[in-house]
């Protein structure tokens, strides 16, 4: 926002986060990041805080918490609440607050409806984002469209003409702009998850009938990927998806269909989730089955531990998933990935991390390859040969050239390949 010339106030309930953004440092990594948060400082139009009164006289007001998963499935909206509540205090008459957050569908109506009972004049809307990690500065900065929930009336085309204002510089360039009512924006968000997690856990469905028939998916994605209906993006089989979002919001989208009564709708989600489950367990019964039965004493190379590359979040990351259920049933790992060993060292401490790809590899009975990180596809697998014990990789992504690895002495083991 201040790179498009906004004056920002950003607010944070965590003091530690505030700090490292106020002195330049991303607290997580994502290609751009410092950079555009650089800008921002230096522009002097960004000011970051934990006081909410700061927000005060802001004509607009995003909210962007999270939604986790809550214990039942059902996405947890105690910080959209508490952040509500804590705002609400410093907004007034004429202003709006905008969420971006990816909420069950209803809660924007009743948000609102608080909203303009506590601060008579002022609207909520709903203007959910699409970012992709990896990708997210140049998807917020020019999106692929944008969609604005609004209430009808004129306080909805008020708030149409003000975020109009605030995205002026990417409509200019065309980027096309839905206007719609608040459910239907929430809808959007979590229906396009939903379609996307679909399209994956069908591609991984493919690949385990692949797997028995001895047919390659990566070829059979490619030929329907033609088709401009079904097109190629999102057809990559693998370990499946992860990440803070498409998995949670399956489950809230299910969890949502199922107080509404029309569970049945969406009883498809739940095989959705099911088979993406399946390709972590297929790959840990591939290890066992390449290391003879045995993982005790077994040396397992883990190369990536990020849910995918260019990310160092490993929420629901099938590779550090797969990485901690060998350690489990016994073997040793050796787990490397460019930038997720702080992030993944936090929540298993338990594993062995590697400074080097090299230093990982070294000694290893197996090698797995689970995120698909440009480092791993550039290694040389002649290389890695004359560092492992036994040259024998899983290909958890179909990232790696195949014949070449075959080439360099590897029994190579893919995906639905
Ligand atoms: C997703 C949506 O793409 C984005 O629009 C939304 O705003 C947030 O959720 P993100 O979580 O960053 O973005 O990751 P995405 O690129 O969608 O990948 C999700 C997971 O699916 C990753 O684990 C990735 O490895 C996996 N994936 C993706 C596949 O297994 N196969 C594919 O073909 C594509």
């Amino acid at each position: 926002m201040a790179k498009l010339g906004h004056d920002v106030v950003a607010v944070d309930v965590d003091p530690a986060k505030i700090e490292q953004l106020a002195a330049g440092e991303a607290p997580f990594f994502e290609p751009g990041l410092p950079e555009v948060l650089g800008e921002a400082l230096a522009s002097g139009r960004i000011r970051f805080t934990t006081e909410m009164a700061d927000v005060a006289g802001s004509q607009v007001h995003f909210l962007a918490v999270g939604t986790p998963q809550g214990p039942t499935g059902a996405a947890d909206l105690r910080y959209v609440d508490a952040a509500m509540a804590a705002l609400t205090p410093y907004v007034s008459a004429g202003e709006f607050v905008v969420g971006k957050s990816t909420v069950p569908v209803g809660t924007a109506a009743r948000l609102g409806a608080d909203l303009s009972a506590a601060v008579p004049g002022a609207t909520l809307v709903w203007n959910p984002e699409f970012l992709r990690e990896g990708f997210a500065v140049q998807d917020t900065i020019s999106p692929d469209r944008f969609v604005y929930g609004v209430p009808e009336g004129a306080d909805g085309e008020r708030a149409v003409a003000t975020l109009d204002e605030v995205y002026a510089t990417a409509l200019a360039d065309g980027t096309p702009r839905l206007v719609m009512d608040l459910p239907t924006a929430e809808l959007v968000k979590i229906s396009a998850n939903a379609f996307l997690a679909t399209k994956i856990s069908f591609i991984n469905a493919m690949a385990e009938i692949a797997e028995v028939v001895g047919a390659d998916v990566t070829a059979l994605a490619d030929a329907i990927g033609h088709d401009a209906r079904i097109g190629r993006k999102f057809l990559n089989a693998g370990l499946g998806f992860g990440g803070g979002c498409l998995p949670k919001d399956i489950r809230a989208f299910q969890a949502r269909a199922d107080e509404l009564g029309v569970g049945e709708s969406l009883a498809f989600l739940a095989d959705v989730d099911a088979t993406n489950l399946r390709r972590r367990a297929h790959v840990v019964e591939l290890a066992e089955e390449l290391l003879g039965g045995v993982l005790a004493g077994k040396r397992v190379a883990v190369l990536g531990l990020a849910f995918k590359p260019n990310s160092d979040d490993v929420r629901d990351s099938p590779a550090l998933d797969i990485a901690a259920r060998l350690h489990e049933l016994g073997a040793t790992v050796a787990a490397y990935d460019p930038e997720a060993v702080v992030t993944a060292r936090r929540l298993h401490p338990e594993l062995e991390y590697a400074e080097t790809a090299e230093e990982a590899l070294t000694g290893a009975d197996l090698v797995l390859v689970l995120t698909e990180w440009d480092e791993f596809r550039r290694l040389d697998p002649g290389a890695v040969a004359s560092l492992v014990a036994s040259p024998v990789v899983v290909d958890g992504r179909n990232c790696l050239d195949r014949d070449a690895w075959r080439a360099a002495g590897f029994t190579h083991r893919g995906m639905g390949r």
